[in-house]
């Protein structure tokens, strides 16, 4: 029996990262990242990872079943709409967790009903039906009664009490469409704890989403209504405004620990770690001013703040960097810095490295610090999110670039693409720089993939500073993200454009398996 107790102030972390933060158009990962952040959420103590939707795609299903068979101490759930093949999948990949669940849903508001079809009774016996079969097979299980906040009060209660009737271990109450605000996302817990027979018996979870900027705020009022799950992401990943942040719940936990006297398992100096590395494989960087884990969250610039803080660091910081994993010291390195103390340097950042790969970033970082006399902690997470973790190889690579620019237009744009492990070389024209590149990657790939958002970002200050590019691009509903740094802003622009093509053509291998990518929307250059 596997189901899930606690005691009155613990509350559980239940994080979907990997489920709901990667449904976010664009936030692609590959199999090998999902393993590897899977395991970074184990070892930070999430209680219950939602590794996938396993019926979505093959690419799921792998990645579900992987995580479930790797999982030390982490409950593993997969997500299932309320129907026999979806819950029959779904257990098919995780019932080799040590601690499975199945996580079933259906949408419970008038809009959802009308979308199935199904009048209040018909969907009652929907729900009846799916949480028995889910519970035929594992012990474990989360019934969701999704758009809850929309939901008629009444028949809230009655889907809450078919499911626990039926072997629900975990009521799930999402706020799916950012709705509520925290005085109602309370009395809604509070009201369903109240007057369904049985409530005490399992455990009720929120599930906020953040489109009204209120997602913490709902689940911690929902936590001190009486909710003992807070569903959440790294960084707040998610679709449209995201999910709640599991940073900013597990450390709104922590620090007001005095007027909210629950507990969770995470370990929270893991947070910036992971913070960092969904950011990069997802492709989705942090805002700045992102609370916890923005690069400017303790960063005290202004004259005032920086005299208050070495006078005493509490006028203006309420909780320590090194709570986070921030490491106070910004060890500035450069060309004559050696392997070890890379090493030394990167283990820090929280990257442990294999020799292989660490020869090939001290390649990159002896190339960076020839460029620029200092490199700091910033251009090294920078250096780092180009560099492959997964030991997976690209298909397409810039070998080399050279642009001609300058008051007269056209610029252009001298490139050589490696494709698929041959090169290929071209010059192509365009309205600027920037627009060459593109124009010549498109030359040697061409592609019907749109570029929605170009962003430069200086990663440190200065004239030497690495630029940030992060370019999204859509092709056929598929949205995909890259990034890339480099002190050229152009080449930069290159690598990102050539990330997201990449990322492109891994999603496009996972939604479709079995067709040849190329003949799907790419044709290749001989
Ligand atoms: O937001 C939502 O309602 C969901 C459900 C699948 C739980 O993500
Ligand atoms: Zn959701």
């Amino acid at each position: 029996m596997t189901k899930m107790t606690t005691e009155q102030d613990r509350v559980l972390i239940f994080d979907t990262t990997l489920r709901d933060g990667e449904q976010s158009p664009g936030a692609t990962m590959t199999h090998n990242e999902k393993l590897e952040i899977a395991g970074l959420l184990d070892e930070m103590g999430v209680d219950i990872i939602e590794a996938g939707f396993p019926i979505a795609s093959e690419g799921d299903f792998q990645a579900v079943s992987e995580i479930a068979k790797l999982a030390k101490t982490s409950v593993i759930c997969g997500l299932a709409r309320a129907n026999p093949a979806d819950i029959d999948r779904a257990w098919e990949a995780i019932k080799h967790a040590k601690r499975p669940r199945i996580h079933t849903f259906i949408g419970t508001s008038p809009l959802h009903r009308d979308m199935h079809g199904l009048d209040q009774d018909a969907m009652a016996e929907r729900i009846h039906d799916a949480v028995t079969r889910a519970r035929n097979l594992c012990d474990d299980v989360q019934w969701s009664s999704m758009d809850a906040t929309r939901t008629e009060h009444d028949y809230l209660k009655r889907t809450v009490d078919i499911a626990i009737r039926a072997g629900a271990t975990t009521i799930n109450i999402p706020d799916t469409v950012g709705y509520t605000a925290p005085r109602e996302s309370a009395d809604l817990i509070r009201m369903l704890i109240a007057e369904v027979e049985g409530a005490e018996d399992v455990i009720f979870a929120t599930h906020c989403h953040n489109d009204l900027g209120m997602a913490t705020a709902n689940s911690l009022a929902a936590v001190e209504a009486g909710a003992r799950q807070v569903e959440c992401t790294i960084n707040g990943l998610g679709e449209r405004a995201g999910n709640t942040a599991l940073e900013e719940v597990v450390m709104a936990l922590k620090v007001r620990n005095d007027i909210m006297p629950y507990r969770t398992r995470i370990d929270t100096t893991k947070i910036m770690n992971i913070s960092r590395r969904v950011a990069t494989v997802s492709g989705f960087p942090v805002q700045f001013n992102k609370a916890i884990v923005g690069k400017n969250a303790f960063a005290h610039e202004s004259g005032i703040h920086q005299d208050g803080m070495l006078k005493n660091s509490e006028t203006f910081e309420i909780m320590r960097p090194e709570d986070i994993g921030l490491t106070e010291t910004n060890l500035v390195m450069g060309k004559h810095s050696g392997r070890a103390a890379l090493r030394a340097k990167l283990r820090n950042l929280g990257y442990e490295l294999a020799d292989n790969q660490l020869n090939d970033v001290f390649v990159r970082f002896k190339a960076l610090a020839d460029r620029k006399k200092e490199v700091y902690d910033d251009d090294l997470l920078a250096l780092m999110r180009d560099t492959s973790m997964d030991g997976g190889v690209d298909r397409l690579q810039v070998k080399f670039l050279r642009v001609i620019c300058g008051t007269e237009a056209p610029q252009s744009a001298d490139l050589i693409l490696s494709v698929d492990g041959k090169d290929h070389q071209v010059t192509a024209t365009g309205d600027g720089p920037v627009d060459a590149t593109f124009n010549a990657v498109k030359v040697l790939f061409p592609h019907e993939a749109r570029l929605q958002l170009y962003q430069v970002h200086a990663v440190t200050e200065g004239t030497d500073a690495q630029a940030t590019v992060s370019v999204r691009m859509e092709d056929g509903g598929l949205i995909s993200t890259g990034q890339a740094a480099d002190t050229d802003t152009v080449v930069a622009s290159a690598k990102a454009y050539v990330n997201a093509l990449n990322r492109l053509l891994v999603r496009r291998e996972r939604v479709a398996p079995d067709t040849d990518v190329k003949s799907v929307s790419y044709k290749s250059v001989s």
